[in-house]
């Protein structure tokens, strides 16, 4: 049921953010590597989530969150092609094909990011489904969470632990910044959008804390044991690089212990938020138990 909810969603995603990109009046020298960039797939779970967030409150219409869902894939994909530059990972492979310094050039990619990122917030200021004061709380969310004292600090401190011994609680709050807090906002702004009441935005921002963890922790362990070609990017990464992840803190076996540990602490979270809609729990289980 919640494959098929995500197949649904993918295929509703993927030709917005692809026409969003093409309706740009650009160079075609800069179209070409814009669209390879958007159109490579990747598993749209942040708009994915966030959608299913704004549809606990709303079954109805999705109409209002759409912009800010396909704000958050932007931003979530200029995070990557930035993350797998020379000067950061350094990875030539990502959702299944040559990343864009790879196809393109270094230049091309730092530059497709800046553009997806910039463009994020053009599309959903100017979103004629919102009213003003949810633009500014979408923006001051997303802008918040994937800024410097959100996804850029931690996207900082993962570099600089390469090659370090950290303690397991540095290691949280690095994955807490640099994948969570993106999760953390997608279903917040979902939340938001759909009239959740204060306390019960807060038990779900408490879900997505979680939740944002248990993602990262099954990507450092599909990173440890996953298979090329269902995540799209090389197995081995972060051995090469001598990054700190929880198989390399605390090995395989605490790892899963502790991803499950956090899955039970979300589900709790999830449980006080008092909505009657399982699909967010669905994700869950997705997001901890994901092979690609
Ligand atoms: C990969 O995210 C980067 C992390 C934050 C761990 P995803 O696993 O969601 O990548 P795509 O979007 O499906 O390619
Ligand atoms: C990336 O974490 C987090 C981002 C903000 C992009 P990783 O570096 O582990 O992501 P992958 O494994 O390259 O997708
Ligand atoms: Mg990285
Ligand atoms: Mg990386
Ligand atoms: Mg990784």
């Amino acid at each position: 049921m919640i494959n098929q909810y995500i197949q649904e969603k993918q295929n509703e995603i993927n030709p917005l953010i692809k026409d969003e990109c093409q309706s740009l009046n650009l160079p075609e020298r800069l179209k070409q590597p814009l669209i390879y960039a958007v159109e490579a797939g990747g598993k749209r779970l942040r708009p994915i989530l966030m959608m299913a967030s704004f549809e606990a409150f709303q079954p109805k219409s999705t109409d209002k969150i759409i912009h800010p869902a396909l704000a958050l894939e932007m931003i979530h994909t200029y995070s990557l092609i930035h993350d797998d530059l020379p000067a950061m990972d350094d990875d030539d492979f990502r959702r299944g094909r040559y990343t864009i310094h790879k196809a393109y050039d270094d230049a091309t990619a730092i530059l497709i990011g800046d553009g997806l990122l910039t463009y994020a917030f053009q599309v959903v200021s100017r979103s004629n489904q919102l009213e003003a004061e949810e633009k500014i709380y979408v923006l001051q969310q997303l802008s918040q969470a994937s800024g410097l004292e959100g996804m850029i600090a931690g996207q900082f401190l993962d570099l600089q632990s390469e090659n370090q011994n950290l303690q397991e609680e540095e290691l949280n709050n690095i994955h807490q910044l640099k994948t969570g807090q993106l999760i953390r906002v997608a279903i917040k702004i979902g939340a938001y959008l759909g009239g959740a009441t204060p306390p019960q935005i807060e038990a779900l921002d408490e879900f997505g804390r979680y939740l944002g963890l248990v993602f990262q922790i099954q990507d450092d362990i599909l990173d440890v044991k996953g298979n090329k070609d269902d995540i799209g990017k090389p197995v081995g990464s972060d051995e090469e690089k001598n990054k700190s992840t929880y198989p390399k803190v605390l090995g395989l076996n605490q790892t899963n212990e502790i991803k499950k540990h956090y899955m039970q602490q979300a589900k709790k979270k999830y449980d006080d938020a008092r909505i009657n809609q399982p699909r967010l729990l669905e994700l869950l289980q997705i997001f901890g138990e994901r092979t690609s």
